[in-house]
This record gives C-alpha cells, sequence and structure tokens, in this order.
C-alpha cells in the first residue's frame, strides 16, 4: 500500500515578502509582513479526499522568512483559524512578549503583531504554534514554517545557496481512509506516525546535480526521532559520507564529518552533501530503527530520495567545505548555579519536578539572575521515552550525558543547542547565560503530546537577586 513511495516531489515553501517597511525613530529599518492563519485542503494522497488543514497563509509548510541580521520585523499574525493561536519563533531570541507564551493566545477574529528582533548571528530557526495544551494538535495540522536568519558572515563562506540551499522538515503522521489526519496519541505517550513526510510530502523525491548541497534539516515531528543516513544506488549496504555545519544556534566553528545523524523533534542541523560521486543513480535518505522509543511501520526506515542528474549547470558555490566557518561564542565556565531538572510521568500526565502546565501556581520553577552563567542537570526519569528538552531565550552548550549513550555526539557538542535529545534513563548537563532579556519563559518537552499533558513549566529570568 505504499506503492507512491518516492514518486512525487518534494514541496519547497515560498519565500514571504514584506508588506511595507517603516522607518524607527532611530533611523533603523523595520519590515512589516501580514500572515493569515487559515484553513485550506491539501491534496496528500492522489486517490483519496483532499486533507483538511490549517496553516499560515493557508499553506503547509507555512511561508519561510529570510532575515538578514540587524534588520528588525514585525509580523502581524492574523487568526482566521478554526482554533486560538500563539506563535513561536523556535531559535532566536525575542522579547517575552512576543515569544509565543502558551497562554497569550489570540482568538479567531483576533491578531497580535509580533517583533522581532533579528540580532542574533545566522542560523535556521522555525515557527510553529504554542497554545496551551493544543501545540501538538495545531502544528500536526500544519502549524510551522521556516525562518532563516541570514548574516554577512555567512555570506562570504561561498556556501551552496539559491536552489542548492534546501529546508527539510522531517514529520509523521497518520491519515485516516477519508484522507484527514488522525491524531490519537496513545494513552499521552506520543504519536509517532506510519506516513513520514518532508515538507508535507510523503516519502518524496527531489532532483538534484552532482555536486554539492546545503541541506537544512529540522525534526518538526511530534513525537518521532529521526536518525538519518544517505545512501547510493551503487553501494547499496552503504552510508556516505557528508558534512554538518550547524545546529540549532547557527554555524560551527568548522565542519564535523559524519555518516549519520540523529534528530529528536525540535532539533535542526545543517549539513553539506555532495552528491557528485552519484551521477545518473538515486541517492536514499535511510531512517535507522532502534533509536529512540518510537513505533515502528512498514515504511519508517525510509525518508525521501535525490535524484542526481548526470551534468552539473550552475557551479556556483560548489568548492570544498570551508575549514573555518564561525566563531561559536564560548559559554564562561564560571557558573553561578547548578538545577536539577526531573522529567517524569505521573499517571496519564508529563512533569517537570512533580509540575506541569496547568499548575500555574507553581509552573514558574526557577529565576535566573539576568546574565548568569546556569549549569541545568536534566534527568529523564519515570516513563521513560525521550524528551527533547527545549529551552527558549538561550542558546546552551551540552556539557554531558550519561545513563544511556553516555556520550555526547561530536556534531551536538560543535555548535549552541536549544533543544538536546534526552533519551529514556539519560542524564543531560547544559550550561547557557540567562540573558539579553528579563522576563518570563517556558522550557518543555518536544514532544508535542508531552508538552500538552503537561510538560511545560516556566523560567523568570529577573534583574532581582534571588
Ligand atoms: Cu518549538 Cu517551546 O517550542
Ligand atoms: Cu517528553
Amino acid at each position: 500500500e505504499y506503492k507512491w513511495i518516492f514518486e512525487y516531489p518534494l514541496p519547497i515553501a515560498s519565500v514571504k515578502s514584506p508588506k511595507q517597511t517603516f522607518k524607527a525613530p532611530s533611523g533603523a529599518d523595520i519590515d512589516y509582513y501580514e500572515v493569515e492563519l487559515k484553513s485550506h485542503q491539501k491534496q496528500i494522497y492522489p486517490n483519496l479526499p483532499p486533507t483538511d488543514m490549517t496553516g499560515y497563509d493557508g499553506m503547509s509548510p507555512g511561508p519561510m522568512f529570510i532575515m538578514q541580521k540587524g534588520r528588525e520585523a514585525v509580523i502581524r499574525f492574523s487568526n482566521n483559524g478554526p482554533s486560538d493561536m500563539s506563535v513561536h519563533v523556535h531559535g532566536q531570541y525575542n522579547r517575552a512578549p512576543f515569544d509565543g507564551w502558551a497562554a497569550d493566545t489570540a482568538d479567531p477574529g483576533q491578531y497580535k503583531d509580533y517583533y522581532y528582533p533579528n540580532a542574533q548571528n545566522a542560523r535556521t530557526i522555525w515557527y510553529h504554534d504554542h497554545s496551551e495544551f493544543t501545540t501538538g494538535e495545531h502544528t500536526y495540522h500544519g502549524q510551522s514554517g521556516f525562518y532563516i536568519l541570514t548574516d554577512p558572515e555567512e555570506q562570504a563562506l561561498g556556501l551552496p545557496n539559491g536552489g542548492h540551499d534546501i529546508t527539510l522538515s522531517l514529520d509523521a503522521k497518520v491519515y485516516h481512509a477519508n484522507g484527514s489526519l488522525n491524531y490519537d496519541t496513545n494513552n499521552n505517550a506520543g504519536l509517532w506516525g506510519d506516513i513520514i513526510q518532508v515538507n508535507w510530502q510523503p516519502w518524496p523525491h527531489h532532483k538534484v546535480e552532482p555536486r554539492k548541497y546545503r541541506l537544512r534539516f529540522l525534526n518538526g515531528a511530534v513525537s518521532r526521532t529521526f536518525s538519518i543516513s544517505f545512501t547510493p544506488d551503487s553501494r547499496p549496504n552503504s552510508k556516505i559520507d557528508f558534512h554538518v555545519i550547524g545546529s540549532d544556534g547557527g554555524l560551527f566553528s568548522g565542519p564535523v564529518r559524519t555518516n549519520n545523524l540523529a534528530l529528536s523533534m525540535g532539533e535542526r542541523y545543517e549539513t553539506i552533501v555532495d552528491f557528485s560521486n552519484y551521477k545518473g543513480q538515486n541517492v536514499t535518505i535511510y531512517n535507522s530503527r532502534g533509536m529512540g522509543e518510537n513505533a515502528d511501520y512498514a515504511a519508517t526506515d525510509l525518508v525521501m530520495r535525490f535524484v542526481v542528474g548526470d551534468t552539473v549547470t550552475d557551479n556556483t558555490n560548489n568548492g570544498p567545505v570551508p575549514s573555518y566557518l564561525h566563531n561559536v561564542p564560548a559559554i564562561p565556565a564560571n557558573a553561578v548555579a547548578e538545577k536539577n531538572f526531573a522529567f517524569d510521568r505521573v499517571g496519564d500526565k508529563w512533569v517537570i519536578n512533580g509540575v506541569g502546565w496547568a499548575d500555574i501556581e507553581h509552573r514558574i520553577l526557577t529565576k535566573p539572575k539576568l546574565g548568569n552563567v546556569e549549569i541545568w542537570t536534566l534527568t529523564n526519569g519515570n516513563g521513560g521515552g525521550t524528551h527533547p528538552v527545549h529551552i527558549h531565550l538561550v542558546d546552551f552548550q551540552v556539557l554531558s550525558r550519561t545513563g544511556g549513550r553516555n556520550t555526547v555526539l561530536p556534531y551536538e557538542s560543535a555548535g549552541l543547542k536549544d533543544v538536546v535529545w534526552l533519551a529514556g534513563g539519560e542524564t543531560v548537563r547544559v550550561v547557557a547565560r540567562y540573558a539579553p532579556w528579563a522576563g518570563l519563559y517556558m522550557f518543555h518537552c518536544h514532544n508535542l503530546v508531552h508538552e500538552d499533558h503537561d510538560m511545560l513549566v516556566s523560567f523568570n529570568v529577573s534583574t532581582l537577586s534571588q
């Protein structure tokens, strides 16, 4: 029943243009965008009725933003969808009122103007719904898109660009026989999905030239972790080497070579993959089973296929991967506080240090002082299951992992992260500087079923000593 695997092309999101540019009192330009959240239908299966979805500008994936560092933006998100809306741009520091606080929802018929500083180094960011208790359902039905931040330093590197720079959102779904999406979350444990999608197309193919490509991966799934590798037709049992050049917080100081890439939900990794040795053949992305705690199905070991042509018609930015990419800032070692957070299951809920989002009185778990460096120890306790831990506002360094894989993978430690894979039984330590702004921010599990049931809490960055 999976006959159409690799039959349909990879969809590429359209790039959003600003509606207007304003002058700030400082003289700086501020780009103003308008996005309308609305329901739409998409033909996912050729033989079934179209699927009802809700997406930004009525598209899934949503429109792609390409933002220049140093150029601020305001996006008016109008909610003309069927349910409440709160938009989180995941991967940059936003001031607290514009960070998509789960309870700060706009009802259908309302809009909210979000201000984005775009002040950090180039990186692959994504945006998605963050409404309390319904983040998973909303994201699953189409509310997410890419938000690319670029800067002159990155542009000077000569990395593959234009049509050779591709955003790939990995996802997994379940459909009913009538074409509608099935969001059955298995007693709040998760939704792993038997249908693997990339940019909302099940098992797509993409035509490439025999040259280098920059492939930016996002795990945009609700609960499925991925562990991907590339295999060419000519060597069916092999995995080709590629370079990982960046992660959540942007480019590494230099490329990291690997033949496998593990992504838990919300994580981004940027790669350079060279197809030049595979002229006229297919290179298939496989997903290895057995990592994380996924339910697997007939074709969940397949992701997508690159169909490599015979000739290079555009050889721009096809040189060697630069050995130096970016100065990754070191987080000072003098942490002033060490804190412990335990991720547990209690009944049919998930909690952090015993607290869930519905516990309004207790859900501010900690109050880092603005500018302080803290080490957080994250422990996966009762209930197991992968908890991809996402801390808003900060970029962190992964320091250690014990109790499971006992290793921080080279590409996990080569850059700064905002999500870390915390598998069953594992303890992971991360260090971050709680800056640049004070305010109330969230941290949570990025298995969105866990997040909605109730593994979402907050921290209050404060200018006062605690
Ligand atoms: Cu990607 Cu708090 O979310
Ligand atoms: Cu979790």
